[in-house]
């Protein structure tokens, strides 16, 4: 078996469209002979400055959000980042490893900072990757299932992890790879298909959140910005809305693109969307349901979370413990 390891930020009241069908479907599929470990990633939540009370809130919904998805506490580990301290030591440990213009080149950092100016810009969010690099090392992680947008974040940490076993002995850390499935990598955004789905987009029309009111994500998909010509054809050079509507159709129905092609072969685009749209709102409506069961009872998804935290912090004790003797760091009696 593998051992898997991936997560999400709280950083807003629900999961999108993207996050399900780029990531929180693989997590769920690869439970199944593996050894998956599936964090909330609340310290990474910090860079955006969220209020205390709001953190807290998100960083349950996005706990019952993989539970509703299918992430089984039985089969997996279920944890809350900031309830293993291991997390935040080991990234001050690669901090010391990580090149100034090394993640200075990171272009989620670039991206963002860019758009936060120098003094709105933090240090957190400079060393973001640093720590995300210890999530993942922590756990002697051998695949990290995740959206096409944290593949360079994924090279940064496989750099660290050669680093690592270069300087202080060849099986220090595990160098894990990145398990991003080319089909779902990137879920565009409704309304400018050549930009990533993403809660930062321009207009909110072009998102789909899984906790929305079901009418207007049927709205929004109905409405989505679609191409030139009529003929429902994947082709995301040529046809990037439609390819996009395809991609989801798909994902959701577990049908191929080829037949899904040949069934709407004569039909118009406004045909294709309403069909998506419900068979979105199909299968959002059972999962919100199940989202609230787990939010109506937070006694029991805390939990949850903190026997997930008990068996995360067996694991990442260990792999801590052997970075720092390798390092000499002098060893706590
Ligand atoms: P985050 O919280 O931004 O996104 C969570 C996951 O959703 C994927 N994703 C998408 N996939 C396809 N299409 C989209 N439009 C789309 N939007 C988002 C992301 O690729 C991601 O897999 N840095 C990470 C969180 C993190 C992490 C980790 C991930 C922290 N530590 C350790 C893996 C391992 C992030 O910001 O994801």
């Amino acid at each position: 078996p593998l051992r898997i390891f991936s997560g999400m930020q709280p950083t807003s009241d629900s999961l999108q469209l993207g996050n399900y069908l780029g990531a929180l479907t693989q997590w769920v599929a690869l439970q199944d002979g593996n050894e998956a470990i599936y964090c909330v990633v609340d310290l990474h939540a910090l860079t955006v400055a969220p209020d205390p009370s709001v953190l807290r809130e998100r960083t349950r919904r996005t706990a019952a959000q993989y539970l509703a998805a299918g992430v089984d506490p039985e089969r997996s580990t279920l944890f809350v980042q900031s309830h293993v301290a291991e997390h935040a030591e080991l990234a001050w440990t690669l901090s010391c490893l990580t090149g100034y213009g090394e993640a200075a080149r990171m272009t989620q950092f670039k991206d963002k900072s860019a758009k936060q100016g120098t003094e709105g810009t933090t240090v957190g969010l400079f060393t973001y990757p640093v720590l995300m690099a210890a999530d993942i090392l922590l756990y002697d992680t051998n695949r990290v299932p995740v959206g096409e947008d944290q593949r360079q974040h994924l090279e940064l940490t496989r750099d660290l992890a050669q680093r690592l076993n270069a300087r202080f002995g060849a099986d220090t850390v595990v160098v894990p790879e990145p398990h991003i499935v080319k089909s779902t990598a990137k879920i565009y955004d409704l309304q400018d298909p050549t930009a990533k789905m993403s809660k930062s987009a321009a207009s909110p029309n072009g998102l789909i959140e899984l906790l929305d009111d079901p009418r207007r994500i049927a709205k929004r998909i109905r409405s989505a910005v679609t191409d030139t010509g009529h003929e429902i054809r994947f082709d995301p050079e040529g046809k990037p809305g439609i390819s996009n509507l395809l991609t989801i159709f798909a994902a959701l129905t577990g049908r191929s693109i080829p037949e899904l092609e040949a069934d709407y072969e004569g039909k118009g685009y406004g045909h294709l969307k309403v069909d998506l749209a419900g068979v979105v709102v199909d299968w959002v409506t059972p999962f919100q349901a199940r989202v609230h069961e787990y939010l109506d009872d937070p006694a029991q998804l805390d939990d949850v979370l903190e026997v997930g935290a008990g068996k995360a912090r067996e694991i990442a004790a260990v792999t801590l413990e052997r970075v720092y003797e390798r390092t000499g760091l002098l060893a706590r009696r």
